[in-house]
């Protein structure tokens, strides 16, 4: 059974409501309370004096009504006497100076003091609530983000980091190529976290940022695994996770989730969707990422549940449907609990317009009663939570990868995100599922590999893309891969794609960063495409030309390849293009290895499947704000905006 969630704030609410609010709660078909997080000066109103009174008795009505809780630990927003006492605790920004404390998330998760108030209260919640069988999980923190704090103790644990890994001066000043500009170091204590000047954050040095953000992710990491380690002090089998977002510093989340129980994510999709047809909008690839942080299925602690309005001006309502076909799709890609948030929308503070189901008015409203419905749908699928999605395809994402190409923009309309995206949308459009995992992930299984722009070489990747094809399957490689080693600098040397010559039996003669100027190709079959971003001139060492530029000095060059390899074969796509592209692309190549797919599928319909137990449920999401009618053998599907229809290994439709 598909479990539910719900997010609620006892410290919002007159307790008088409390009672009445989880009665309504467990008819309505939650199964888990979220509670406490952000709830740290309720819990210790000032240092060191606790009240877990009202916790308590907030657990006791949400185990009276037969519903457990996820348990969230506070530090997200520190109480303001700790900010005011230890003013350490507060992060510095870009400006080296202090941030201003008034909302949340102000904390320093580097901090000594920080951390040592951290333990305290998450010691005290642990002690007295791990190992209760009213407690079903505990969320770590909220939304956490890779550190890019700027205080004094950040800038000590970055200089010590540095001298961990690379030990002597020499080694540190060779790796960054710090003889450019008269960078070199000659005393650790030189050595200053990213203090980007605003007007010029592009004049850093790459191989330096990219240190930092991995020093920040291992600083993220450590935060997670400090609490978790209290946590299980307490209760060793203790359910432990975090709630993921994708924030403006993206963590390293594979190694963030390594050590915790459940990968877990806040899931917001657009309310408004937008009108250009090739704007990348749906969640389909964020759940297939959050899938693959674990491979295993996943959770979502906030999900959906009705109009945003924490920052003004505030979101359009979310139409018919919306709601329950967003959660569905969540499940469609692997979700095993949806935790809606929230219960209500709050009366007080910064997110009072940020609409929970329930409106201020706190009537059954059209949101609650489409959730409502969609709950005793999810009751006619009890062994869903016992199945799982298997993926022919598999797209390789890398930390390193994202850092590198988020602080080098590689050319005004280049993404490394846009490139993943535009695969996992091609495959869930021909109705295949795809996972999208680590880069240093086995890839058994697999017959396609995709790998958007492996900027930074993994070391070991080359030979393992070579076996995978030798052995028969396809790997996709696309421009920008291969031009950067593992401290962040060019290869010297060799033509791009470098690494990956011999696999793709191309090089790139010379590149075109386009920007937001259009080019087109053309394909074999004389079909046209537009690309945009970025362009890769190929020359040819024994693979094939399967589509040529169209226009400008480069009329008739090879702009996407395919290379026989083993018994396998490996593409190279050589510039970034519009959706039609890529469905036609993996249409051949999932046609090469046999793999079975839906030719037809209108635009924004997304299939996947998932089965076990002898049972197999295949999801059809209309993520359009129309109907939609598709061709199914010989049966016409019709859909209503965000409507997911769901199909057994009978053929029946749930
Ligand atoms: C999430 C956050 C919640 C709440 C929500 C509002 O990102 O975790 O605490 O702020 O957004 O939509």
């Amino acid at each position: 059974m598909i479990a539910i969630g719900m997010a609620y704030y006892p410290e919002h609410w007159d307790r008088a409501l409390w009672e009445e609010d989880a009665r309504r709660m467990a008819k309505m078909g939650v199964h888990l309370v979220r509670m406490a997080e952000f709830a740290w000066s309720r819990m210790e109103p000032e240092d060191g004096r606790f009240d877990f009174g009202w916790l308590d008795d907030a657990i006791d009505v949400v185990a009276r009504h037969g519903m457990r809780v996820i348990l969230g630990t506070p530090t997200n927003s520190a109480p303001v006497w700790l900010y005011h006492d230890h003013p350490e605790t507060r992060q510095c920004g870009r400006d080296g100076r202090p941030v201003d404390v008034g909302i949340r998330g102000h904390r320093c998760i580097v901090s000594p003091t920080f951390r040592r108030y951290a333990e305290r209260i998450v010691e005290e919640m642990a002690r007295r609530y791990a190992g209760r069988p009213e407690i079903a999980a505990w969320q770590i923190d909220n939304e956490l983000e890779n550190s890019h704090c700027t205080c004094p103790a950040c800038r000590a644990a970055f200089r010590g980091w540095l001298r961990e890994k690379y030990g002597t001066l020499d080694a540190l000043n060779r790796a960054w190529g710090s003889a450019v500009w008269s960078g070199e170091i000659s005393d650790w204590e030189q050595i200053e976290p990213l203090l980007a000047p605003d007007c010029m954050p592009d004049w850093h040095n790459p191989a330096f940022m990219l240190d930092f953000e991995r020093f920040g992710a291992s600083r993220t990491t450590d935060y997670v695994l400090f609490q978790r380690d209290i946590i299980r002090r307490y209760d060793p089998q203790a359910v432990v996770t975090t709630n993921c977002c994708f924030c403006q510093h993206l963590p390293d989340f594979h190694s963030e989730f390594a050590g915790l129980s459940v990968a877990a994510y806040d899931n917001y999709p657009p309310t408004v969707l937008p009108d250009d047809p090739q704007a990348l909008y749906s969640n389909a690839f964020a759940l297939d990422f959050i899938r693959g942080f674990k491979r295993q299925n996943f959770w979502i602690l906030e999900q959906l549940g009705g109009p945003g309005g924490c920052w003004s001006p505030f979101g359009p309502t979310t139409e018919p449907g919306m709601l329950a076909g967003y959660a569905m799709q969540a499940v469609a890609h692997g979700a095993d609990l949806l935790g809606f948030f929230r219960w209500r929308s709050c009366c007080t503070g910064a997110e009072m317009m940020g609409h929970g189901i329930l409106d201020h008015d706190d009537r059954e409203n059209r949101r609650f009663r489409e959730i409502e419905a969609l709950l005793r749908r999810l009751e006619r699928m009890p062994e869903l939570d016992k199945s799982a999605l298997r993926s022919p395809v598999a797209i390789l994402y890398g930390a390193d990868q994202e850092f590198a190409l988020k602080n080098q923009r590689q050319s005004a309309k280049y993404a490394y995100w846009t490139q993943l995206r535009l695969f996992d949308e091609a495959c869930t459009g021909l109705g295949v599922n795809v996972d999208v995992i680590e880069e240093r992930e086995p890839l058994d299984g697999y017959r396609v590999v995709v790998v958007p722009a492996h900027h930074i070489i993994e070391p070991t990747l080359p030979e393992r893309l070579e076996a995978f094809a030798r052995a028969g399957g396809t790997v996709v490689l696309t421009n920008r891969s291969g031009v950067k080693d593992k401290t962040g600098n060019c290869v010297f040397g060799e033509p791009l794609p470098t690494a990956f010559r011999a696999l793709c039996g191309c090089i790139v003669e010379e590149y075109d960063p386009i920007g937001e100027r259009r080019q087109h190709v053309t394909a074999g079959d004389g079909a046209r495409y537009a690309v945009t971003g970025w362009c890769d001139l190929l020359a040819t060492e024994g693979a094939r030309v399967w589509a040529r530029y169209d226009e400008r000095f480069y009329a008739g060059t090879a702009a996407i390849t395919k290379n026989d390899f083993g018994a396998g074969h490996a593409y190279y796509l050589g510039a970034v293009g519009e959706k039609a592209l890529y469905r036609a692309l993996m249409a051949e190549i999932l046609g090469e290895q046999g793999v079975p797919f839906l030719s037809g599928l209108p635009q924004g319909v997304e299939v996947t499947t998932r089965e076990g137990g002898g049972k197999r449920w295949r999801f059809f999401f209309n993520n359009t704000a129309g109907g939609v009618r598709f061709l199914l053998g010989e049966e016409t599907v019709a859909l209503r905006p965000f409507e997911m229809a769901v199909q057994t290994e009978k053929g029946e439709w749930l």
